[in-house]
């Protein structure tokens, strides 16, 4: 029924043994993959945090399909400070974004069925759509500066059992946000093909400046069957934490329906401990302390990336909007798997090649932003110096 390993996963296991050997011959790896948020020197409130756990109430059961009231209460609140208002009764709580999907698909889609994907993008969704049965179609992203859906390729690739479409909004890797032009022509697209539209959202709260264009949410739209993803995760840098929300919204019997099927499948997993809700508010409280470290991070560390490309002039810094990630085009003197080992074995560097998120093409490398300063800027001088070595001797 699976398929036999990807070319990304054959390169993990084949970097992976490299770097089980450099660690036993004690050498220094620099991660420029690092996406853990609790392993970059971010400094969380501890004490608030860990009392947000010492709460009596959290000893006894009170089990809701929803989530607890409380919990709830307090997303309303944090999209509330965003000027997005949210009915406490659409939201759902889950044990994370990733889980989110997975009720998703069992909720919209029969097995055999399709879900429309983006490419570029976070590259689970094929795996999260195996293991319901369901079959994920790509659909591109182009980019001319900015990156956009290409709508005449999304409306040849729907399919009749097509059930959903996926947007991550703000992108990863490619960092860029939907526009209010384009909603309004996927909203449209939805209601031709009788789509529901599946928004993850989960670093909304990392942009890197203002743009009164973009679509922060899609939250509050309900022309059409809608899901907004969100959580702990990215939100509160805190993924071990294990909480992310749906918000479903839409209009009449469809509307009613998909409410009360999930009602019914969050109620057979009942997946969200309750110390966990009960500390969520003060933990959504707490988020703006961590997330405004996190965006500090990742904006000087792209800022001091822009100013080493523009010495570096065969490397090319893509644009960034929001999120965590940035994507360099790099020469193709060399394939990116060959670039990737060449980097971990002479330079001791990590990084992502762009197909690890399905980039179109060879020539393009992912860096994380969040990494720790030092250690970012180690690893791109490498990097860099690489490429040099490559294109100069
Ligand atoms: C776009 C995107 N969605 C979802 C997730 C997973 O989030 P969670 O930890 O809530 O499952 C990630 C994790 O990196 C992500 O990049």
């Amino acid at each position: 029924m699976f398929s036999s390993r990807t070319p990304a996963q054959l390169l993990a296991n084949k970097l992976t043994l490299i770097i089980e050997q450099k660690i036993l011959t004690k050498k220094v790896i620099i991660d420029l993959t690092q996406s853990n948020p609790t392993a970059i020197d971010i400094n969380y409130p501890e004490q608030e945090i860990l009392s947000a756990f010492a709460n009596p109430k959290a000893l006894s059961y009170q089990p809701d399909p929803k989530g607890l009231l409380s919990a709830r209460a307090a997303i309303v609140n944090y999209y509330k400070l965003k000027g997005i208002f949210i009915n406490v009764e659409n939201i759902f709580l889950t044990a994370s974004t990733s889980e989110a999907y997975t009720l998703l698909f069992k909720l919209l889609m029969e097995p055999g069925d399709s879900v429309l994907v983006p490419v570029p993008s976070y590259p689970l969704f094929e795996h999260l759509a195996q293991v319901e049965g369901v079959k994920s179609i790509s659909y591109p992203l182009y980019f001319d500066g900015g990156w956009h859906i290409d709508f005449y390729v999304l409306k040849n690739v729907c399919k009749k059992n097509t059930r959903a479409i996926i947007i991550v909004n703000p992108n990863n890797p490619t960092g860029s946000f939907l526009k209010q032009s384009e909603l309004t022509e996927l909203i449209q697209f939805c209601k031709d093909n009788k789509l529901a539209l599946i928004s993850d959202e989960v670093f909304c709260d990392y942009p890197h400046y203002d743009d009164t264009e973009r679509v922060n949410s899609i939250a509050q739209i309900n022309e059409i069957l809608t899901f907004s993803l969100n959580g702990l995760s990215k939100a509160a840098g805190l993924p071990q934490l294990k909480l992310g929300w749906i918000i479903i919204n839409g209009q009449g019997e469809c509307f009613h329906e998909a409410y009360n099927r999930l009602e019914f499948i969050t109620d057979l997993f009942l997946s969200v401990s309750s110390p966990v809700q009960h500390a969520l508010p003060t933990l959504l409280d707490l988020a703006p302390i961590i997330q405004g470290q996190i965006l500090k991070r990742v904006l000087s560390n792209y800022s001091w990336l822009k100013e080493q490309i523009k010495i570096e002039s065969v490397c090319r810094l893509l644009p960034v909007e929001a999120g965590w990630y940035a994507i360099l085009q790099v020469p193709k003197i060399i394939t990116e798997e060959e670039l990737l080992l060449e980097l971990l074995i002479k330079d001791n560097v990590i990084v992502h090649p762009g197909y690890f998120f399905d980039l179109q093409t060879e020539g393009y490398l992912v860096v994380s932003l969040i990494t720790k300063t030092d250690i970012f800027q180690m690893g791109v001088n490498r990097l860099l110096s690489r490429i040099d070595r490559l294109i100069y001797l």
